[in-house]
């Protein structure tokens, strides 16, 4: 009979590695850097927000027992990501893992939309995702390891029935991309990097303003009827951040209900 040596349940501990997780103050990258210690790694959180959000991240991971370290930095400054690796290298150990989940969301016509609204979601969702990469390729590349999971959304893929938000759509659909391009880059030299593209998710950038009313439409819209919780996001976010997912690089995992098959 074949002997197969591997462990399964080991395929996702995290135990021993440490993890950045950017927008970690508040919904899906919350979740995924609570749900990241709760697999045994230890967690940079790193947000901009500057109210309680990042401090509460940190003191649940702090509860499971890893260690946990708030970044107050913004994804737009590259010098100021830098520092932030630095700082997780020297106080948690080798960087081997980063979800990159800081983003934004707002909409206008396409015919109306100003040069200011449509370069600053860019900036912050492309160029963000971009520079946070880069400063964390820099350190897994130097180990030889690493798993890069960058937080894109069904919008890159589909175009959101009834939501006027041009610049999004094309962002996500730019971090998509972006992923297997760097996937491709430094396949064979040990760094991953895949993307998440959620659904319709329960989280505060779904109450802004001109989406509340559209809730019921998600929910009708998505074949499972429902919007997914942030919970739902974590298993994902495990799988690829650990070794069960060893064999995936430039891959997109659409978490979202069922929606892009119809
Ligand atoms: N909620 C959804 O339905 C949904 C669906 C698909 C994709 N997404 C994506 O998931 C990611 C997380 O979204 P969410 O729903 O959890 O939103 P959220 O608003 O709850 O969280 C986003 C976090 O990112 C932080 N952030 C924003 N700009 C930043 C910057 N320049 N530097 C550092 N931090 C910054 C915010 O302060 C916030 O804490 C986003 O990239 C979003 O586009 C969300």
């Amino acid at each position: 009979m074949t002997e197969f040596s591997l462990n399964a349940p080991k395929l996702f501990d995290l135990s021993g590695r440490m993890a950045l997780v950017t927008g970690a103050g508040s919904g899906i990258g919350q979740r995924i850097a609570l749900g990241l210690a709760q697999s045994g790694a230890d967690v940079a959180c790193l947000d901009r927000r500057t109210d309680t959000g990042l401090a509460d991240t940190v003191q649940m991971i702090q509860a499971t027992g890893r260690r946990a370290i708030a970044i107050n930095s913004d994804v737009t400054d590259r010098d100021s990501l830098s520092e932030a690796v630095s700082r997780i290298e020297c106080e948690l150990g080798a960087l081997g893992i980063a979800v990159n989940a800081a983003g934004i969301a707002n909409a206008n016509p396409a015919e109306e939309m100003s040069e200011e609204q449509y370069q600053n979601l860019m900036d912050i969702n492309m160029k963000g995702i971009f520079f946070s990469c880069q400063v964390e390729a820099r350190a897994m590349l130097r180990h030889g390891k690493g798993s890069i999971i960058n937080i894109a959304s069904m919008s890159g893929v589909i175009v959101n029935r009834g939501l006027m938000q041009v610049h999004y759509n094309a962002s996500k659909a730019g971090v998509i991309h972006m992923s297997k391009s760097m996937a491709m880059e430094w396949v064979d030299r040990g760094v991953r990097v895949n993307s998440i593209s959620p659904g319709y998710t329960a989280t505060p950038m779904n109450t802004r303003p001109e989406m509340v009313h559209q809730t019921r439409n998600f929910e009708s819209q998505t074949p499972m009827q429902r919007m997914a919780t942030v919970d739902e996001m974590v298993g994902p976010a495990i799988f690829l951040a650990s070794d069960a997912s060893s064999y995936c690089t430039g891959i997109d995992l659409l978490v979202d209900g069922g929606f892009c098959c119809w």
